[in-house]
């Protein structure tokens, strides 16, 4: 097959396209990637010499770029976004942009050549929790409740129109918060480890009672390898991790523990506007159709990402230099209590 990824320079595109030119080596990768903030295309360096990958740098906004492209590929997996919510919450234009008429763009070209498209959302799209609610699942309501999520719910609208309307071949997947290597420092688990290895505090919002789900980026690979080898068309999966549903303060007092540090670490600081208090996903149709299950557990994951952070201490001072650093003052000044 020859792929077309979309935003494989961030952090799950990135961890995708090596999983699957691994486990599928006659197959060809076309990375498109407008290397915002986010896409590094040094995330995927030991593949530049490599015949079947090829990165173009270009906007999924462009339709010459995306017309073009998509000519040449079987199958789009769709992956560029701006996925940071306080950065949505800071402002929401280039959200409405990139992940709205971006998504919009890709599906007129999959339309005009008929490719099969699938598309990465996420579980924010459903809203939020209460603690003792069932978990989200494909019949779950879009209740979307931050910019970020408004413009993600917004792009799995218009992908379910494309499939009704135009008979484009597509499938979603919606998943709970991915962690492992190469994820950037903004979102917390990257954020806290490299604080806490440089000797900083860790800025937790609130009291820390907001839960998430955490799924090791490698499970949520095979979980759209599963999609796009056995799912069915038109059909959305909900992807999440094992057994990894914890609140934000029991993960960073877990982070604390396996860096060594203490507790004398954290700081709580102001809330995010409109926190979202809960997210859980019931991946039993992904399990029952695809065979597809999480493997990797929290506190594997953890130590396997904290261990690659040690080892890429280069790759986070280049992270969290020039723009990084205009970003994190402005977030985080307002908040500081
Ligand atoms: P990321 O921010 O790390 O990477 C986004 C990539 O998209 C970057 O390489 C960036 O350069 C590229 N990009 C942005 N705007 C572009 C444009 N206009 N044209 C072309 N490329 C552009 O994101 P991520 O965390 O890897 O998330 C990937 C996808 O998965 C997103 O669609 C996100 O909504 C979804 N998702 C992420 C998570 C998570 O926990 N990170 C969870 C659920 C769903
Ligand atoms: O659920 C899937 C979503 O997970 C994805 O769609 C998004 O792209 C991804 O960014 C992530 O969204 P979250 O907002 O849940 O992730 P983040 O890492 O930003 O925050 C996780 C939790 O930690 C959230 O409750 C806010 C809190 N937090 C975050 C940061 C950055 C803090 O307490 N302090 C922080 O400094």
């Amino acid at each position: 097959m020859k792929l077309l990824v979309t935003g494989g320079c961030g952090f799950i595109g990135s961890n995708f396209i090596r999983y699957w030119l691994s486990h599928h080596p006659d197959d060809h990768v076309t990375n498109l990637d407008a290397l915002t903030y986010a896409g590094n295309p040094e995330n995927l360096i030991d593949y530049k010499e490599d015949a079947r990958y090829r990165l173009v740098k270009g906007d999924i906004c462009d339709r010459d770029i995306v017309f073009d492209l998509m000519k040449d590929c079987d199958a789009v997996i769709h992956f560029a976004a701006e996925s940071h919510v306080d950065r949505s919450v800071l402002d929401a234009s280039a959200f409405v942009r990139t992940n709205v008429r971006g998504t919009v763009t890709l599906l007129d070209a999959a339309k005009e050549y008929q490719r099969r498209f699938h598309h990465v959302s996420t579980d924010e799209v459903f809203g939020h929790l209460k603690k003792d609610d069932p978990p989200f699942n494909e019949s779950t309501p879009y209740a979307p409740r931050s910019p970020y999520s408004a413009s993600k719910a917004a792009s799995d609208h218009f992908v379910r129109a494309y499939y009704q309307t135009h008979g484009v071949a597509v499938t979603i997947s919606n998943c709970s918060n991915n962690y492992g290597p190469y994820i950037f420092p903004e979102k917390l688990i990257p954020l806290f480890i490299t604080n806490l290895l440089e000797g900083k505090k860790v800025p937790v919002y609130g009291d820390g009672a907001q839960v998430r789900d955490w799924l090791y980026v490698e499970d949520h690979c095979r979980g759209i390898e599963s999609i796009l080898l056995k799912g069915r068309i038109g059909e959305t999966y909900c992807l999440g991790g094992k057994d990894s549903e914890v609140t934000n303060l029991a993960l960073t007092k877990m982070l604390i523990r396996l860096l060594g540090k203490d507790e004398s670490s954290i700081e709580f600081v102001k809330d995010r506007p409109g926190h979202d208090f809960r997210y859980s996903i019931d991946y039993t149709k992904a399990k029952k159709e695809l065979g597809w299950e999480p493997a990797v557990s929290l506190e594997d994951g953890l130590r396997m990402t904290i261990e690659w952070f040690k080892a890429h201490a280069d790759w986070v001072a280049r992270c969290k230099s020039g723009e990084y650093r205009e970003y994190y003052a402005k977030n985080y000044e307002g908040k500081i209590a």
